[in-house]
């Protein structure tokens, strides 16, 4: 791999940042950290942002009366300071109003248009303004979205431009079963191949009653659909930056399962039409619910980035995202459980071996020898490469695991009380090479309190140290 190109979706500002948009955020700057380390800041680019225009977007603002890009630059600020304290070093924030993107989505929507691949027709139905999509019949669910029940779906009929959508039906089938485009995990590809066996409708790119987006370059009266304005956010960046050409196409679009179809059908045939290259990869990870109930605002349960950190840490926070349920499935989420983990793993794992080594090292009076730790382990690698967050932690943890076991069994104490000087001396090596390795895995997950261990194990005096996760009552 000579770079890595990572992205999360772009978030929609009709809302303040939650641990949802947290989960994939904070997965997307592991990575982005894994891959730094392996091949240099300089050939990584981990791009995330808001997704501005639309209806919904329109209509927040109109509730909060401000214009609506008056309001987007309130709530960006918000996305932003979250992704601070939660310590995510993404390389660009882009917004759909930066006119720097606007420009490119205007290009590349006049090439598809003149590429013949755009026509117009009428477009008559029902639109989700939840999910800011058409919706048939047969997604009706009690004749509401299934997914934005309290929302009625808008009737609408009007003059639309249509995407030649059905044209790259046989296409995507072949890429995605062949792994040109690979979707991740296995049934999700199956998912989308085996929706892709039905008809596959043309879809509709643009509205005629809506005006906060980009214009159609071709038709100014009518306005780009928001999703395909979002979309090619991923493309943009590399365009209008500065020396980012080289990191189109995108390695790994992370994204949760929710948006799965506009990232692979309607993403990668839009692609195909502008004749550009593909990106690798797509990884949609699992929903998770608070306490099992969905997050919503109206429960009154929504977490917000800014509680987890106070009550963990920063760190902590990141590793507890990670570590609570297998990413690419569903899952669950509760103070409770988080602080369980977090006193199990951390308090009394990883905290209590640092604690232990560090304060056996002072009293033993030795001087230890740096060396550097470079992580090797294969089954970890192969999980980060696989985007199986949840089983590369699972090895850093087991590490940490079999290293306090060792203290149990060699019981350096001993070695102490009694006096054994080199027995104890290979005992505390080879332990806190152990920890130096383990925090290096650790370290995409918990950037400051790993390199904090290393650099407290660096010797040649090694001191006690302080609780690096005071335990949670
Ligand atoms: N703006 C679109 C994306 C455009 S990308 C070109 C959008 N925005 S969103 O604000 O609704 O964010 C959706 C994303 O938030 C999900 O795909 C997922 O990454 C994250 N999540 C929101 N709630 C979540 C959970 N409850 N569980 C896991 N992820 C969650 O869709």
């Amino acid at each position: 791999m000579d770079k890595f190109y990572v992205t999360t979706p772009i978030y929609y500002v009709n809302d303040v940042p939650h641990i949802g948009h947290a989960y994939t955020t904070v997965a997307a700057d592991i990575i982005a950290r894994y891959w730094t380390r392996k091949i240099g800041s300089e050939n990584v680019f981990f791009l995330t942002g808001t997704d501005e225009h639309g209806v919904k977007v329109a209509q927040a603002a109109k509730d909060a009366d401000k214009e609506p890009k008056e309001y987007a630059d309130s709530i960006i600020t918000r996305f932003q300071e979250a992704w601070k304290i939660l310590n995510v070093n993404y390389n660009h924030f882009i917004r759909t109003t930066d006119p720097l993107h606007e420009n490119v989505v205007k290009e590349i929507l006049q090439n598809i248009y003149n590429k013949g691949y755009i026509y117009d027709g009428v477009y008559e139905g029902l639109y989700c303004e939840g999910c800011e999509r058409f919706l048939t019949q047969e997604e009706l669910v009690d004749e509401k979205c299934p997914l934005h029940p309290n929302k009625k779906p808008v009737y609408q009929k009007e003059k639309n431009y249509f995407f030649k959508l059905s044209n790259f039906k046989d296409q995507l089938i072949e890429l995605f079963q062949n792994d040109t485009y690979q979707i991740l995990p296995l049934s999700r590809k199956n998912e989308i191949l085996g929706k892709l066996q039905s008809e596959l409708q043309d879809v509709s790119i643009s509205r005629a009653g809506v005006s906060w987006g980009i214009p159609v370059p071709w038709d100014t009266k009518q306005t780009t659909y928001v999703w395909v304005d979002a979309l090619f956010n991923y493309y943009s960046a590399t365009r209008f930056l500065e020396n980012k050409e080289k990191f189109w196409p995108t390695d790994l679009h992370l994204i949760g399962k929710d948006i799965l179809w506009f990232h692979t059908v309607i993403w990668i045939a839009l692609l195909l039409a502008a004749e550009l290259p593909l990106p690798k990869r797509v990884f949609a990870h699992g929903f998770f619910t608070i306490n099992g109930q969905k997050m919503s605002k109206s429960l009154g349960n929504v977490i917000s980035p800014q509680e987890l950190v106070d009550k963990f840490g920063a760190d902590a926070a990141r590793y507890l995202l990670l570590s609570e349920f297998p990413f690419g499935e569903d899952g669950d989420f509760s103070f409770d459980k988080l602080k369980i983990r977090y006193n199990a793993d951390l308090a009394n794992g990883l905290g209590n071996l640092v604690a232990r080594v560090a304060k056996l090292a002072e009293q033993s009076g030795l001087e230890f020898t740096d060396s550097e730790e470079k992580p090797s382990q294969e089954k970890y690698d192969t999980a980060i490469q696989q985007t199986n967050l949840h089983q590369a932690l699972a090895v850093a943890i087991e590490q940490v695991r079999i290293l306090n076991q060792f203290i149990d069994q060699k019981e350096p104490w001993n070695l102490l009380k009694e006096g054994k000087k080199e027995e104890l001396k290979t005992v505390l090596e080879h332990l806190i090479k152990g920890i130096k390795t383990t925090s290096n895995l650790l370290y995409p997950y918990m950037p400051n309190i790993s390199e904090t261990i290393i650099e407290h194990f660096k010797g040649p005096i090694i001191t006690a140290s302080q609780p690096l996760f005071p335990r949670i009552a």
